[in-house]
């Protein structure tokens, strides 16, 4: 019998005050693909980092074709044929596409100077390969989170990995770029690579894995056969415990409106569509869920950031809060206003990396707990501990480096701080990228709690069913416009797909569509249905 491609014996990894792994043997052959899952904090990236020579600080044993393997740095397991996307991205902002892919084997000319040439043009290659836009020679920094993700993509497929480890890839992408990376997946599968595959998202999981890992607080709990197994199965397996659903389904009854847009616009200088924002009119409602849906790039984010007082350049237009006209020229003065906002991107724009757990979770409510100018550091610390309660984030305390914890904890420690400021409108821009089933439900049950409390959300998420579910209203975008906005009852996935692609479908440059404004009335202007394109719309 021929070994198993990679084999895990036995192996645990113990780090401050948490032991991440406890004794995993696992057996993976070659061509499979293995789906890993389990709750936040579970342990997966850990194990896919060990693999991956990330962390070399273990006990127990891993073989890669039946020979024991003990690296001791990630370029260690690059040369052996591994190869990971890391959850958390790990690239250069200030290095050019080309470059971060080739970091580190930099191509060399005749002479030995850097073969600029050749990277971008192979970088260029990859890119069409992941059918990415972004340019070889931009900045990555300047690329929104969808495509930095392909570009730790075709870093690995530069690499020409044999074991390709891929933690949450899809977590930052749209449907279409989810289709785009399974197309990816299933062209490496045909070529023999072995993937390692870490989701949250059940449906890729069975649409994917041959077989699935589930682990639990660090322990292995059962291999499963995908097809033998179930959604439900593997959920019960991650949390031990059955997952309260629909809590937000039942209709909610919003009051008066919290938060209203006329025209907003927001320039995009040098660039070809001109405006990330075109004339968004909306309006949100208090004890409202507003869903914001479109594909990247389609202005969901520029929105909210516009709201939040953080647009560059300021937008146009006007802003109401409960019926005044605002201006914020910085998010300490939205945040003063009673607005919070929870990023999308945690890394670079929401979490303080040098300051422990509790510090990040209460940043933003300190004004609650200052006496005297002194922060009292026992509320702060009762008002947090309350927050990482009703979350469940793991952590194994208040002062613990923010870095330490998982990804989809940090995820749950910026919500926790989002609604510790009580907001009276929440602005949430995906924000359970990366949470585990079982918060996720928690997460939802939690924004129903305070929207009955007369709270309003106004949220985008890059899953439709999340979205769905979540609620009562959806706008739909596309490259800054209003082309949709839908009741609870006339909201499938399928017009809202529709309205997000309407722009596209019609083709760039040809007229525009009439005013959003006149297509999508005020929710207090009640009316028949409408058309646009091949989107229908709603009118409430
Ligand atoms: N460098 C580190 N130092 C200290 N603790 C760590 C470190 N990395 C991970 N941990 C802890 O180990 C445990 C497992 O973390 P890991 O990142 O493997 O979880 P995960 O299953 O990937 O979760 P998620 O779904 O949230 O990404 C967590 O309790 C985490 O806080
Ligand atoms: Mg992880």
């Amino acid at each position: 019998m021929t070994s198993p491609q990679i084999s895990i014996r036995n192996v645990s990894v113990q780090f401050p005050g948490v032991l991440a792994l406890d004794g995993v043997s696992l057996d993976i052959p070659a061509g499979e693909l293995h789906a890993i899952a389990g709750e936040n904090g579970a342990g997966k990236s850990t194990l896919m980092k060990l693999l991956a020579g990330v962390y070399t600080r273990y006990s127990g044993e891993i073989l890669l074709g039946g020979l024991p393997v003990q690296f001791r740095s990630t370029r260690d397991a690059e040369r052996a044929g591994v190869s990971i996307i890391h959850q958390e991205l790990n690239l250069v902002d200030e290095l050019s596409v080309a470059a971060n892919i080739f970091l580190g084997r930099e191509r060399h000319g005749f002479l030995g100077w850097l073969d600029d040439r050749a990277m971008n043009a192979e970088a260029g290659r990859l890119l069409a390969d992941l059918e990415c836009q972004a340019l070889p020679t931009q900045p990555v920094g300047e690329l929104r989170v969808g495509d930095q993700q392909l570009v730790e993509i075709a870093k690995a497929l530069s690499l020409q990995a044999q074991i390709v480890i891929m933690d949450e890839p899809t977590s930052a992408l749209t449907e279409t770029e989810t289709e785009r990376l399974m197309r990816i997946i299933n062209r490496l599968r045909d070529r023999g690579v072995t993937i390692l595959y870490i989701s949250h998202k059940m449906d890729e999981i069975f649409r994917l894995a041959d077989r699935i890992t589930v682990l639990r607080d660090g322990r292995l709990v059962r291999t499963v056969e995908a097809r033998h197994s179930s959604p439900r199965e593997v959920a019960h397996l991650m949390v031990g415990r059955e997952i309260q659903q629909g809590a937000s389904a039942a209709v909610r009854n919003p009051g008066p409106v919290v938060l209203e847009t006329r025209g907003l616009t927001q320039a995009w200088p040098g660039h070809a569509q001109q405006y990330r924002l075109r004339d968004v009119s909306l309006q949100v409602h208090a004890g409202e869920v507003v869903g914001l849906a479109g594909l990247m790039g389609a202005g969901r984010t520029e929105l909210l950031e516009c709201l939040y007082g953080a647009g560059r350049p300021s937008p146009s237009g006007e802003i109401l809060l409960d019926g005044q006209s605002v201006q914020f020229h910085h998010p300490a003065e939205a945040l003063a206003a009673g607005l919070a906002l929870v990023t999308e991107d945690r890394k670079r724009l929401g979490l303080f990396d040098r300051f422990s757990v509790g510090q990040n979770i209460t940043l933003c409510a300190l004004g609650d707990s200052v006496r005297l100018g002194l922060v009292s550091f026992r509320q702060e610390q009762t008002q947090a501990g309350e927050m990482i309660d009703k979350l469940r984030v793991k952590t194994p305390g208040f002062d613990s480096a923010i870095t330490n914890l998982s990804g989809g904890n940090q995820q749950k420690c910026l919500i926790a701080r989002g609604l510790l400021t009580e907001p009276r409108l929440l602005l949430l821009d995906d924000p359970t990228r990366g949470v585990d089933v079982g918060a996720k439900a928690e997460l939802y049950q939690l924004i129903d709690e305070l929207c009955r409390m007369g709270m309003a959300v106004l949220v985008t998420s890059s899953e439709l069913p999340e979205l769905l579910t979540l609620s009562d209203r959806i706008y739909v975008l596309c490259e800054g416009r209003l082309t949709g906005h839908f009741v609870r009852a006339e909201a499938t996935e399928q017009r809202i797909m529709e309205a997000a692609t309407a722009r596209q479908a019609a083709g760039r440059g040809q007229s525009s569509p009439p005013d959003s404004t006149s297509l999508f009335p005020l929710p207090a202007d009640r009316g028949g249905a409408g058309r646009l394109g091949t989107g229908e719309t709603t009118r409430l």
